[in-house]
């Protein structure tokens, strides 16, 4: 079995990894009109994740996504304006020391290995090794078709990812010139020095196919999972102990191990009753024309995952729907680890306070339930 890269040795002395889903797009996660502060600017994005560095946070990460004008529209324009995931992760770099930097990128829209290599090994230079590449294929149409391509059909997708990670990784640790003749890819005589600093950064993908799934089983150190049943927490776990298996197991075959994080939204107060008035407020402020637009995306969309949510779990946004005080939001985290889960990426409504009552009221319970060791 290979050696875990050292941010993700250093993460798994917690039960539970801790993630932070940077809001990077207008509107985060939810089309809903009730108010909040949330913001998808830099300086807003910088502050979440230097937060989150301080709470103790193992990671920040960023979604990518290629919208045409007016995002998903609505009256508040509902992913309008995004700031990309892979260079805001650069710009982070300096303005953090611990935390590891997760960046999406859709690795078939264009990009040779080597560009991705190159640039990769330089963000996870001037991170000191914190960089982590989400690899993603792309599932909606009209994305390929901004790009000037075809849309690539869904199985066919991650035998390129396998390819194009090939390159990449052996352009990350060999000390010779590469020359490789793929089906897809090609190179003569290519070289990337510096090489990443722990011999490769750590890989991300968040498939839910089954041809995803060996690709990640084979590739990647982390998995960002989805539920299978919907966003309910006891339906989740449920559903999860068996997807969790099935990840796992598909690893041991290839003689690795990876680790699962699912994305749940947070929505804790101090009080049950006050959670729940929060959740209600987000649902009952509706956004009806983001939240059609967004929800038909998806669906048109072919990835396997999120198919059990339901239209107002979308309006919510996030995967999996944690809505309590700070001993039932933990109670939930830990059910998440007892399904198999190794973590969770969490995201929020209204990031910034939302944000620090997690890490005031939840952090230390997750701490005291023996989640979290530091
Ligand atoms: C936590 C998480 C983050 C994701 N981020 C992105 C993203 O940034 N861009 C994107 O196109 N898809 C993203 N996806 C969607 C996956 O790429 C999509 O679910 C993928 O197609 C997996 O399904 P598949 O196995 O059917 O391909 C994300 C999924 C999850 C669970």
């Amino acid at each position: 079995m290979e050696s875990p890269h050292p941010a993700i040795e250093r993460a798994s002395r917690n039960k539970m990894m801790l993630g932070l889903f940077l809001p990077l797009q207008q509107g985060a996660w939810s089309p809903s009109k009730a108010p909040r502060g949330t913001s998808w600017t830099f300086e807003y994005n910088a502050r979440c994740a230097t937060m989150a560095e301080e709470m103790g946070f193992d990671l920040v990460f960023g979604l990518a996504q290629w919208l045409g004008k007016g995002g998903y529209g609505g009256e508040v324009r509902f992913r309008e304006n995004e700031i990309d995931p892979f260079v805001t992760t650069t710009a982070l770099a300096p303005l953090t020391r611990r935390v590891l930097l997760v960046s999406t990128v859709h690795i078939l829209y264009g990009w040779h290995p080597l560009h991705l290599a190159k640039f990769g090994a330089c963000v996870d230079h001037i991170s000191g090794g914190r960089w982590g590449l989400n690899v993603v294929t792309g599932y909606k149409a009209s994305e390929y078709r901004m790009f000037g391509m075809h849309p690539i059909a869904h199985d066919l997708r991650y035998e390129m990812a396998a390819e194009f990670t090939t390159i990449m990784e052996r352009l990350w640790s060999e000390n010779e010139n590469l020359t490789f003749t793929g089906r897809f890819w090609k190179t003569e005589d290519a070289f990337v020095t510096p090489k990443p600093v722990h011999g490769r950064p750590v890989l991300v993908n968040a498939a839910s196919s089954g041809a995803g799934l060996e690709y990640a089983a084979r590739y990647s150190d982390l998995i960002f999972i989805t539920s299978p049943a919907g966003a309910d927490p006891a339906q989740a776990c449920e559903a999860l102990v068996d997807h969790n298996r099935r990840i796992k197991e598909l690893a041991r075959r290839q003689g690795r191990e990876v680790r699962t994080l699912i994305n749940p939204h947070v929505i804790c107060r101090e009080t049950e009753r006050e959670a729940k008035e929060a959740y209600r407020a987000i649902l009952e402020n509706e956004d009806p024309v983001a939240a059609d637009n967004f929800v038909r995306t998806f669906a048109s969309g072919d990835t396997a995952s999120w198919r059990s949510h339901s239209r107002s779990q979308w309006v919510i946004g996030g995967n999996v729907h944690l809505v309590g005080s700070p001993a039932q939001v933990v109670e939930w985290i830990e059910k998440l680890g007892r399904a198999g889960c190794d973590g969770i990426q969490v995201n929020f409504f209204d990031y910034l306070p939302d944000l620090q009552f997690f890490g005031r009221a939840v952090v230390p319970l997750m701490k005291q339930a023996g989640l979290r060791a530091d």
